[in-house]
């Protein structure tokens, strides 16, 4: 069986990701959200990339780069990610996986290593909830679970039409029913990710296989109360909607802790906008998200009716008009367990020491599930930090972790092609 792990190269793969790090946001760090300038200037960069390492690309309708090596048509081999951002926080969350890719591709070509399967690699647009009620959006897009005229409706937070934004990447909206694959046009997906947690770097171990991706569910709440003079309004007749969030907020920790629910339930108040938001003023409306995850279901579904029953509790007592929306219901994703067997026995083969772990944040594998069998190795990331400056993947780690991609593709191909 081929094995690519001694073409992979540790100075191209620290090229590309100091080049990479080059497109972001001049006043934050490590900021490249989706459709934002730097976002188009990085997949200009990444789509000549794609090109120099040999792969016919595509920017298919929702506006995925695809990257294809072999014939150019029927079912294919699959690995990738995403090359955006949240804000102020994405060094290594989902660039890992692509840049990754690519190295195996070029790997693939210097050792002379044939699959018997075309193999596509893909930077799925918009990851990130750049767009909350779409992210994932690429995937989302190509498993069904987004329309057309969900993607015609929405509006980037930098003011375009998302057909607009998406027509920028080579996308086009009206032929957004073309990104959608069947069953089986993916044979085996692959994806290489930051943990975004400190299990691999306590146990000390160089790589992670992905059991479980927990599901996040997200929702919208607007609580309007009245506006009025800070100092000339009694505490008893105050309707405060900012009082009222901050309750809600706690009651969403206090849920997700109890002792009721799974203890790696997570609940998190991520943002929140207060209005008209001056010191001297009771704060009469307040826009906020709610999001909780767990990777069981029930879980998920008991919190979601604890949060709504405390919401519509608060504001009655406080005489506040409440509203959720829930524009994200998600559910765990369960990785099959040949796909995990042949990641694991990839990486033994090549002496690299594993463990299985559930994954607590969501990737573009869970989207992609439905129509797949996919697959997800995690590598370690510096005191399981994500989402923010600080994050950190080591080059050595990330090689390690590129290697056993290329091995698990190898294999994943030979396993396949076993079977036809
Ligand atoms: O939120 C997540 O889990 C992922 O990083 N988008
Ligand atoms: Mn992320
Ligand atoms: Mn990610």
């Amino acid at each position: 069986m081929g094995n690519i792990s001694a073409a992979v190269s540790k100075k191209r793969l620290e090229d590309d990701f100091n080049k990479i790090q080059e497109f972001t946001d001049p006043l934050l760090p490590y900021t490249r959200r989706a459709f934002s300038p730097q976002y188009y200037e990085a997949r200009k960069w990444l789509a000549q990339k794609f090109k120099d390492a040999g792969l016919q690309i595509r920017v298919d309708p929702v506006g995925n780069l695809i990257g294809r090596l072999g014939s150019l048509d029927g079912p294919s081999l699959s690995m990738g990610s995403h090359i955006d951002t949240v804000e102020a926080g994405g060094r290594f969350d989902g660039i890992v996986g692509v840049l990754a890719a690519l190295e195996v591709v070029r790997c693939l070509r210097e050792t002379g290593t044939k699959l018997s399967f075309p193999l596509e690699i893909i930077d799925f647009v918009c990851e990130e909830p750049t767009i909350v009620n779409l992210s994932p959006l690429g995937s989302r897009v190509m498993s069904g679970d987004v329309t057309a005229d969900m993607v015609k409706m929405a509006v980037t937070p930098f003011g375009d039409s998302l057909s607009d934004a998406i027509k920028k990447l080579g996308g086009n909206s009206d032929r957004i029913p073309e990104v959608r694959r069947d069953t089986g046009n993916i044979l085996g997906y692959l994806e290489l990710h930051i943990e975004q947690g400190p299990v691999l770097e306590k146990a000390r171990l160089d790589l992670g296989v992905v059991t479980v991706v927990a599901a996040p569910c997200r929702a919208v709440v607007s609580l309007v109360g009245v506006a009025d003079h800070a100092g000339a309004t009694s505490m008893s007749d105050r309707r405060d909607a900012l009082a009222g969030a901050a309750e809600l907020t706690l009651a969403v920790e206090k849920i997700v802790n109890s002792p009721d629910i799974v203890q790696e339930s997570v609940g998190t108040v991520g943002s929140l906008t207060v209005s008209p938001n001056m010191v001297n003023i009771i704060p009469g409306c307040v826009d906020m998200t709610v999001e909780v995850r767990s990777t069981v279901p029930e879980a998920l579904i008991w919190a979601r009716e604890e949060i709504e029953s405390s919401l519509s509790n608060l504001a009655l007592r406080r005489g506040l008009e409440a509203k959720i929306e829930w524009l994200q219901i998600e559910e765990p994703v369960t990785v099959p367990f040949e796909m995990q067997s042949i990641i694991a026995e990839a990486a033994n083969e090549i002496g690299i020491s594993v463990m299985h772990l559930p994954s607590r944040a969501s990737h573009d594998a869970a989207k992609l599930a439905p129509i797949a069998p996919v697959g997800m190795i995690f590598i370690p990331c510096m005191e399981g930090r994500s989402h923010c400056p600080e994050e950190w993947a080591d080059i050595d780690d990330i090689v390690t972790g590129t290697k056993a991609l290329g091995q698990s593709l190898i294999k994943l191909d030979e396993h396949l092609s076993t079977k036809v």
